[in-house]
């Protein structure tokens, strides 16, 4: 899903006439591109440097000068030479091609770019990015320097544990004591009402006013604070606790959601530990502030909040750029029984591997750490370290073990979770595990596990359709060529819709990207002949993540133009995963690059055969969905008439499965 901002960048993009984004393309090497802010050493073909992108400490990107991309093969960064200007200078898309530009002395017709709109939005960004910069270093100082931090606030956090160097670390601060302190502050280092309003560092007083300094206010009053920095180290926002105990105010006080805040999108603590959490290949997921800045004193480093009590697929998605381990610390309580519970799902679903140390009563990780030391704690989460179904199990099950409708339920609540689990290796070792602990038989589980995955799917389905209607035109009708589209912006924020990941397409376009103009039979290419099985059985992509980037691609074929491997790596949409495709790892050893070689030559031979079997498993995946569909109209249907046509519609979709699995000579199931 695009956001607004890239919704705008795109369409922008499509203003600027192609011969001048070719010309860049032409006079700027990525090399000398990248070669301007990162040290690049030759390695065989490519260049090779320390990434920009996270915290690289032996050179993990890839930059080829043949196909004018890079890849950091570490976080995952990749594309071409605006891809890297945009991540790097924090532009938008039509903005780089501006730099660059400029930059190579190529001439652009200004006024085919509403540049100013733009540079409008990124100024407000610069403007909120500034001011909680000055925000953080004010409340630093605050803590540090004024007789308050020295005489309360300070020795608050002494009595916590927190010595200086953590404070330093995290850069704990302490906010103003009177209302508008920290407005009058701002003011006064030249940053105006508006923009500290934008920061969500001042709120207003009356709702129905303007934003004007006699109707805000400080949104930190009397607290501790904790700076929310992105991955990259820009302050987002604040964290801030309340010291005072007689108070009806929340214990916490978050900042609220602003132009560069989306609380969905970062974790606490990330920025500081992420090469920890890389380093020891696993991460430790707590519940609040305290808890990370605690047990990274104590030397366990590698640890997140996800501050708050949601805990989305963005974050997970986060963590997955780092490793794939993540041990959850939560209250034993209920409210942290049940919390991790949810947190459980989201983590599964994104395929990481989650196991749950639940904490003794009153005890969090920041209050056993500091009672017990780092010792403890690892004994204490090595030996009460448990896996979702010993979780439940324990939670459901406790006091009972043989309570039969405690068991029934806790039975579901697994299979719900297992369901979640994209690899079905796992479900199976998972039903055998639960099968074994709960003593039901494994066929039962199964079922279970099977309903809530074609409930899942039909969710899954509903709201891929939904996102298909919001986004673009129908496909029934063919698909639409050219450009037509049209940003969502209410969707933007809203949850779940934006991983319908799907294998078989992206299988397609990689194939796709790596042979498009060569010959598929003496009449026409690769390209041709996918386009056409699209067209011809009606199996148009339809991922929101892929479905542009075919149509856009047929597009350009359609005009007569070549459709090859520079193509993908030129257009926006499709650079990265171009990258991706087309980047081959520079420091393996030479055995491996041998092999590689020898992979590379007989996929070069095997394109074509690849080509088939791609297809053949996205036919599968849309007569397994009519099937699916057929399947709920038997569920509800009424006459025996209806039965029997919907019985026979469901017998001649197996009959054309069965045919191309018979096809492709592989068993998909
Ligand atoms: P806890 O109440 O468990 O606090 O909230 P804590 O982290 O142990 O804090 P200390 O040790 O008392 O200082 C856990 C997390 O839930 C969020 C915060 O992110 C907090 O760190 N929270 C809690 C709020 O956002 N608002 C609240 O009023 C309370
Ligand atoms: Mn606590």
């Amino acid at each position: 899903m695009l956001s607004c901002l890239e919704a705008i960048h795109f369409i922008c993009s499509k203003l600027i006439p192609p011969e001048v984004i070719d010309k860049i393309f032409d006079v700027a090497p990525i090399e000398e591109v990248v070669g301007e802010y990162v040290t690049l050493k030759r390695a065989g073909a490519n260049f090779k440097g320390l990434c920009p992108f996270h915290d690289d400490k032996s050179p993990s990107m890839s930059v080829s000068p043949s196909k004018g991309i890079f890849k950091c093969f570490s976080c995952g960064e990749g594309g071409n030479i605006f891809q890297f200007i945009m991540q790097h200078e924090g532009l938008s898309y039509p903005l780089a091609i501006k730099f660059l530009a400029e930059k190579y002395n190529i001439e652009i017709d200004e006024g085919q770019i509403d540049v100013d709109e733009l540079k409008e939005e990124a100024r407000i960004k610069d403007g909120v990015y500034a001011c909680l910069e000055f925000a953080k270093n004010h409340f630093y100082e605050r803590l540090n320097s004024s007789q308050d931090g020295k005489v309360i606030y300070k020795p608050y956090l002494t009595e916590r544990g927190i010595n200086q160097q953590t404070i330093d670390h995290f850069y704990i601060g302490l906010s103003g004591t009177q209302r508008d302190h920290l407005l009058q502050e701002g003011i006064k280092n030249g940053y105006t009402s508006q923009q500290l309003f934008d920061a969500g560092l001042v709120k207003k007083i009356n709702d129905d006013q303007g934003i004007i300094e006699s109707n805000l206010r400080d949104t930190f009053l009397d607290r501790i604070v904790f700076p929310i920095f992105s991955v990259s180290g820009k302050v987002l926002g604040f964290g801030g606790r309340i010291i005072k105990k007689d108070t009806k105010a929340p214990k916490y006080l978050n900042s609220p959601e602003t132009v560069v805040y989306e609380k969905r999108k970062e974790l606490y603590g990330l920025n500081v530990c992420k090469q920890s959490i890389r380093k020891n290949d696993a991460v430790f997921l707590v519940e609040g502030y305290m808890d990370v800045v605690s047990l990274h004193q104590s030397g366990v480093d590698n640890v997140v909040a996800a501050s708050g009590t949601a805990f989305t697929e963005e974050q997970a998605r986060l963590i997955m750029r780092f490793t794939h381990q993540v041990t959850m610390l939560f209250d034993g309580d209920e409210a942290g029984v049940n919390a991790s519970l949810k947190h459980i799902q989201t983590l599964l679903s994104a395929d990481i591997n989650v196991q749950v140390v639940l904490f003794p009563p009153d005890e969090d990780p920041d209050s056993f750490i500091q009672k017990r030391g780092s010792a403890a704690f690892h004994e204490y989460v090595n030996d009460s370290a448990k896996n979702f179904v010993e979780l439940i199990q324990e939670v459901k099950l406790g006091k009972n073990p043989s309570d039969p409708i405690q068991k029934a339920e806790a039975a579901r609540l697994v299979a719900e979770n297992i369901a979640a689990l994209p690899d079905p290796l796992k479900r199976a070792a998972f039903i055998s595990e639960t099968s074994n602990k709960l003593d039901i038989p494994e066929r039962i589980i199964i079922e279970e596990v099977n309903k809530f995955r074609i409930n899942n799917r039909k969710q899954k389905d509903r709201e891929e359709r939904r996102v298909q209607k919001a986004n673009t035109s129908s496909f029934s009708d063919g698909p639409t060529p050219g450009f037509e589209y049209q940003p969502n912006y209410e969707t933007r924020n809203s949850p779940n819709i934006t991983d319908n990941k799907n294998y078989q397409e992206e299988e397609i376009l990689k194939t796709l990207i790596l042979h498009a103009d060569k010959e598929f039979n003496d009449k026409i290419t690769v390209a041709e002949f996918i386009f056409n099985e699209f067209e011809e059985e009606q199996i148009w992509p339809i991922s929101e993540e892929y479905s542009q980037i075919f149509k856009d691609a047929y597009a350009h074929l359609k005009e007569q133009k070549v459709l090859n491997e520079l193509y993908f790596i030129r257009n926006a949409t499709s650079s990265k995963i171009a990258a991706e495709v087309l980047s081959v790892r520079h420091n393996l050893s030479k055995g491996w690059e041998d092999n590689f070689e020898k992979f590379v030559k007989s996929d070069q031979e095997n394109y074509k055969s690849q080509v088939i079997e791609n297809l053949n498993y996205l036919k599968l995946k849309h007569i397994d969905l009519l099937m699916k569909e057929n399947q709920e109209k038997l569920k509800v249907a009424e006459t025996d008439e209806d039965i029997m046509i919907l019985q026979h519609v469901h017998d001649n979709l197996l009959k054309i499965r069965q045919k191309i699995t018979d096809q492709s000579g592989t068993v998909i199931s």
